[in-house]
C-alpha cells in the first residue's frame, strides 16, 4: 500500500506540522526519516497550540503510530522532556517506535556545533546549536553513536570513551574549552536508555510490514528542499536531506513505494539563519510580513526573514523532489495588499535566469525579476471552498500553481487544523 512524503518546499517553516497534522486521520504511520530538534513543528488544535521538534506530528492523532526513523538524530534529553510535555497536556507517547538505528546527540555535538560558530565569526552558518550537524558528521565519519548501543551498557562506554578521545582533543587544544567527562556523558545516557528501551524497534521492518499489511503512511520532512545537504544553499544549509530521496533512506522503505510526494509551500518565503535569500525584504513590507505572518523561530525564538514568493525556487522544489501536491499555506496572510509581486527569474550580472544559478558566487548575486498580481482586501480565514476566495486570490493561487509546475491541491487560511480549503484529496 502506498506510502506519501510530506516535504518543505523552501527554507523550512513552509507549515509542515500543520499539513502532517491535517493528515492524520487518514494515514496509520506518521514518520520522521532526517533532521533532529532543529525542526520545530507548530499546530494549533482548537485553543490547544503545540510545538514539536523531534517527535513527528502524528503524536497528536490517538490512532496513528509515530516513528522516528533512522535518519533522525535525537537528543534523548530533548526528547524525554517533550514526551513528559505532551503527557502533562494528556497526550500519551506510548506507541512512540524509535529506530535502533538512529544516531544520538551527545553533549560533545552541542559543544562543538556552539564552539565552531563563533569561531566562524560573520561566516557563521546561524545554525539551531542543537548539535545536528556534528552529530551528522560524527554518523559520516562512522564514529556515531546509536540509539541500539543504549541497550548494551558496555557497547555505549567504549563509544563514549572513543569518541570523547578524540572530541576532548578538539574542544580543548583547538577551542580552548573544557573536555568532556566520559563516565558522567555515560551516566547520564544510561539513565535515558531505562526510559527509551520499550520504545526502540527495527522500525524499517515494521513499517514495511505495515505496508504489505495496506496501512497508510506519511513521511514527514523537517526542514526544506533550500536547507538539504545536497540540494539546498550550500554552505547555508542543515546536514541531512530533508528532499524526497533522502526520505526512502531516512525511513528505511524503498523508492517504489512512495505514491505522493507533499510539498508545503508558503505563499511568501522565509528563512531563518544566514545564506542567500534572493527575494528578502528588508524594509517595512519586510516587517509586515513578520508581524502579520507571526514569523518568529519556534525553536529558537529568532526573527524569521520574510520575501516575497519566489516561483523559481518552487520549480527547482518540484523537479528535485518530484512534487505530485502541493499545500499552499498562509495564503491568508497577504489578505489586504494592493498588488503583490512574484519573483518569475533572477537577473545576474545582466543575464536573465530562469533556474537557480549553477555556482554559490551567481546565486549570491541572484536579483529577483518580479512580475505584479492584483491583491484581494477580504478576510479570508473563513474560506471553505476554492469558491469562497475572492477572484483575486483565486488568480493568485493559479498563478502559483502554473510557475509552480504541480497542481496545488490545499491552501491554508489560518493556522487552526480547520482553516484549510481541499481542493483534491492529498491521500
Ligand atoms: P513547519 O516547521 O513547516 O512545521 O512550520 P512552523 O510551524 O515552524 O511555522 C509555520 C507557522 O505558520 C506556524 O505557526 C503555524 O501554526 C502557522 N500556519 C500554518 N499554516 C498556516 C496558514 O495557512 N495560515 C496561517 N495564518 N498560519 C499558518
Ligand atoms: P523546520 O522543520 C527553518 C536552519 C538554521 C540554519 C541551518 C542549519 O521547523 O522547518 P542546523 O541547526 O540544522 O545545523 O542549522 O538550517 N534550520 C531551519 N530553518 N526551519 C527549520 O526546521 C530549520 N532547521 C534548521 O536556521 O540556518
Ligand atoms: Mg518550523
Amino acid at each position: 500500500m502506498p506510502a506519501a512524503v510530506l516535504v518543505g518546499a523552501q527554507w523550512g517553516d513552509e507549515g509542515k506540522g500543520k499539513a502532517t497534522d491535517l493528515l492524520g486521520g487518514d494515514v496509520d504511520y506518521v514518520v520522521r526519516y532526517q533532521g533532529g530538534n532543529n525542526a520545530g513543528h507548530t499546530v494549533v488544535i482548537g485553543d490547544q497550540k503545540y510545538a514539536l521538534h523531534l517527535l513527528p506530528t502524528g503524536i497528536l492523532s490517538p490512532e496513528v503510530v509515530p516513528v522516528i526513523g533512522n535518519g533522525v538524530v535525537i537528543d534523548p534529553g530533548v526528547l524525554l522532556s517533550e514526551i513528559d510535555g505532551l503527557a502533562a497536556r494528556g497526550i500519551s507517547a506510548e506507541r512512540l517506535l524509535i529506530s535502533a538505528n538512529a544516531h544520538l546527540i551527545m553533549p560533545h555535538h552541542k559543544a562543538l556545533d556552539k564552539v565552531t560558530e563563533r569561531y566562524l565569526g560573520k561566516a557563521k552558518i546561524g545554525t539551531t546549536g542543537r548539535g545536528i550537524g556534528p552529530a551528522y558528521g560524527d554518523k559520516i565519519a562512522r564514529m556515531g553513536v546509536r540509539v541500539q548501543d543504549l541497550l548494551d551498557p558496555g557497547i555505549l562506554a567504549k563509544k563514549i570513551e572513543v569518541a570523547l578521545t578524540e572530541k576532548n582533543q578538539v574542544l580543548t587544544k583547538v577551542y580552548n574549552r573544557r573536555g568532556i567527562e566520559p563516565q558522567a556523558v555515560l551516566e547520564e545516557y544510561l539513565g535515558y536508555a531505562e526510559r527509551l528501551k520499550p520504545h526502540i524497534a527495527d522500525t524499517s521492518l515494521v513499517l514495511s510490514k505495515a505496508l504489505d499489511e495496506d496501512k497508510f503512511v506519511l513521511l514527514e520532512g523537517g526542514q526544506g528542499t533550500l536547507l538539504d545537504i545536497d540540494h539546498g544553499t550550500y554552505p547555508f544549509v542543515t546536514s541531512s536531506s530533508p528532499t524526497s530521496g533522502g526520505a526512502c533512506a531516512g525511513a528505511g522503505i524503498p523508492p517504489n513505494r512512495l505514491t505522493k510526494i507533499i510539498g508545503i509551500l508558503k505563499a511568501y518565503t522565509t528563512r531563518v539563519g544566514s545564506g542567500p535569500f534572493p527575494t528578502e525584504l528588508t524594509d517595512e513590507m519586510g516587517e509586515w510580513l513578520r508581524t502579520t505572518g507571526g514569523e518568529y523561530g519556534v525553536t529558537t525564538g529568532r526573527n524569521r526573514r520574510c520575501g516575497w514568493f519566489d516561483a523559481v525556487i518552487a520549480r527547482y522544489a518540484t523537479r528535485i523532489n518530484g512534487v505530485t501536491d502541493y499545500f499552499l499555506t498562509k495564503l491568508d496572510v497577504l489578505s489586504g495588499l494592493e498588488r503583490i509581486p512574484v519573483c518569475v527569474a533572477y537577473e545576474v550580472d545582466g543575464v536573465r535566469h530562469d533556474e537557480i544559478p549553477m555556482t554559490q558566487t551567481d546565486f549570491h548575486h541572484a536579483k529577483p525579476i518580479y512580475e505584479e498580481f492584483p491583491g484581494w482586501q477580504e478576510d479570508i480565514t473563513g474560506a471553505k471552498t476554492f469558491a469562497d476566495l475572492p477572484p483575486n486570490a483565486q488568480a493568485y493561487v493559479r498563478t502559483l500553481e502554473e510557475m509552480s509546475g504541480a497542481p496545488i491541491s490545499a491552501i491554508g487560511v489560518g493556522p487552526g487544523r480547520d482553516q484549510t480549503v481541499v481542493v483534491r484529496p492529498l491521500v
